[in-house]
């Protein structure tokens, strides 16, 4: 089948894995004047919109950084509106997405989080067979965190087992058995990773739009995979 017959929009190159920053939701609000977590409610309409799009050109892996470890300082009300919209997204919507296709994964702590966010997180995780997309939801998450934990679980291994090299971290990463992304996509303007898939990112392709997560729709991921597809990805060969 042609990527044309597929519906893919004359891409020839793919990317398997994107993952994306969720930044902008708050400006996003305060442009529209709203409060904050109307921002941040939109934000998480838009996961489901762009998860859509990205089964429709058929990736395969979407990861969404929602809350970072370093989030908490944010001001408390903020980070419980945000974890209550989690919930409830988790609950209500979820299980729509699961029957489209979607298997749902959390990387990220899940001690720290509110009992009822961690138990939807483990609930979503453990439902989730579907064959579409894995979409991995980055909550409590931190790359340097991540590795921390990596090597701690890969120094528990029994003596005899113990050996560190790349694939023992790989495969006791929040992100074990799945691909790294091959594109990352940052909207809202900043031009950072902000302690995001830091082992992962290793070789990804980094695209950056001043387009805030609220309005970053269907156009804007065509513009971001057409970039994609124009990049010569070397893996430091020739
Ligand atoms: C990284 O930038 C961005 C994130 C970790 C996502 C943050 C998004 C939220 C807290 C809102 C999530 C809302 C819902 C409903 C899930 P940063 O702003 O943490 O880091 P920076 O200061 O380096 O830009």
């Amino acid at each position: 089948m042609t990527n044309r017959e597929a519906g893919w929009p004359e891409l020839g190159k793919r990317p398997r894995h994107v993952a994306f920053v969720m930044d902008g939701n708050g400006r996003w609000a305060a442009r529209c004047g709203l409060p904050r977590l109307d921002g941040h409610r939109e934000g998480i309409a838009n996961v489901e919109r762009i998860a859509a799009a990205l089964m429709a050109r058929g990736v395969e892996y979407m990861t969404i950084y929602m809350f970072s470890t370093e989030n908490w300082k944010r001001p408390q009300e903020e980070v419980e509106g945000i974890f209550d919209l989690l919930v409830g997204w988790l609950r209500d919507r979820v299980p729509g997405l699961q029957s489209a296709g979607v298997s749902i994964r959390h990387y990220g702590q899940p001690d720290r989080l509110p009992a009822e966010l961690a138990r939807a997180l483990q609930h979503a995780g453990s439902t989730s067979d579907g064959e579409r997309l894995v979409l991995g939801l980055a909550i409590n998450y931190g790359g340097r965190a991540e590795i921390v934990e990596a090597i701690r679980d890969v120094l528990s291994a029994s003596e005899a087992d113990r050996g560190i090299d790349e694939q023992a971290i790989a495969g006791s990463l929040y992100t074990a058995g799945v691909q790294d992304p091959d594109l990352i996509v940052r909207p809202g303007g900043e031009l950072r990773l902000s302690n995001f898939m830091l082992w992962q990112a290793a070789y990804a392709e980094l695209y950056f739009s001043p387009v805030l997560w609220p309005d970053f729709d269907e156009v804007e991921l065509d513009r971001a995979l057409s970039a994609y597809e124009e990049r010569s990805r070397r893996f430091g060969g020739l």
